[in-house]
């Protein structure tokens, strides 16, 4: 089962990260970033937000889309390696730049935002701020695709669901209690699986299109709607 203990370790050898991910999800990992590629489209100008090794822009950019990829770490040398390995220079730029620091790209420059293993990693405020500037940065009509390790939510249509649901989380909270510790003692920092994702997602402006679930990676696909709130920093 993929968990964020094994990546926040691999994320200290970045080399190592893509065989490691694919390792340690089942493939899940790199079937989930195929899928996400499956939606991009000749021509595209798509963002990617914490691209990390650059394995999901590459992808991106083999479809014939305009890639930019934003990394904050030591990853960014192996991404720009990977694309440079595979011809791709011209279709992808990749920026040292925080998700807090976007403000610098134009409004609705972006026909699509991904952003993969990256929410789990941020605070509160800067998944909302993420979240409005992928509003600012989308066109019109324009998809935001997170698949992220997401906390499994309540479903209360009927009792059954309900129930199941709240089985679903339970169990998914028990078998957390010792990656918690784990990832505590490897790495000396905390477990973050993304909270009410839809719901900030609504909040920030999208259309939830559809989600999907393989154990605790969830893709969510939504698109741009009308601006509810303003962005700020
Ligand atoms: C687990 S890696 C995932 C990388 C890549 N998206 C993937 O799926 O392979 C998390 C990435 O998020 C990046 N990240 C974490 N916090 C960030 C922030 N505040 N701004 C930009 N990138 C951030 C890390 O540098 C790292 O590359």
């Amino acid at each position: 089962m993929f968990s964020y203990v094994y990546m926040k370790v691999l994320e200290t050898v970045p080399r190592r990260y893509d065989l490691g991910i694919n390792l340690l999800s089942l493939g899940m990992v790199g079937k989930v970033k195929g899928d996400m590629a499956s939606m991009v489209e000749e021509g595209d100008r798509v963002l990617d937000m914490g691209c990390g090794t650059g394995t999901l822009a590459v992808l991106m950019a083999d479809r014939g889309a305009k890639v930019t990829g934003i990394i904050s770490t030591a990853m960014l040398e192996v991404a720009i390696e990977k694309a440079a390995a595979r011809g791709l220079n011209d279709r992808i730029e990749f920026r040292e730049m925080g998700v807090a620091e976007m403000d610098s790209l134009e409004d609705g420059s972006f026909d699509k935002v991904t952003a993969t293993l990256v929410f789990s990693e941020l605070s509160r405020d800067e998944q909302e701020y993420a979240l409005r500037e992928a509003h600012r940065l989308l066109k019109d009509g324009g998809l935001l695709i997170i698949a992220d390790e997401v906390v499994p939510e309540i479903d209360s249509c009927c009792l059954s669901c309900l129930l199941l649901s709240a089985l679903k989380k339970t169990f998914y909270h028990l078998t957390r209690i010792p990656l918690l510790i784990l990832t505590f003692v490897l790495t000396q920092t905390s477990t973050r699986p993304v909270k009410g994702l839809k719901e900030k997602m609504r909040e920030a402006g999208f259309r939830i299109i559809s989600t999907k679930r393989a154990f605790s990676l969830e893709t969510v696909i939504a698109e741009k709607e009308g601006l509810i709130r303003p962005s700020e920093p």
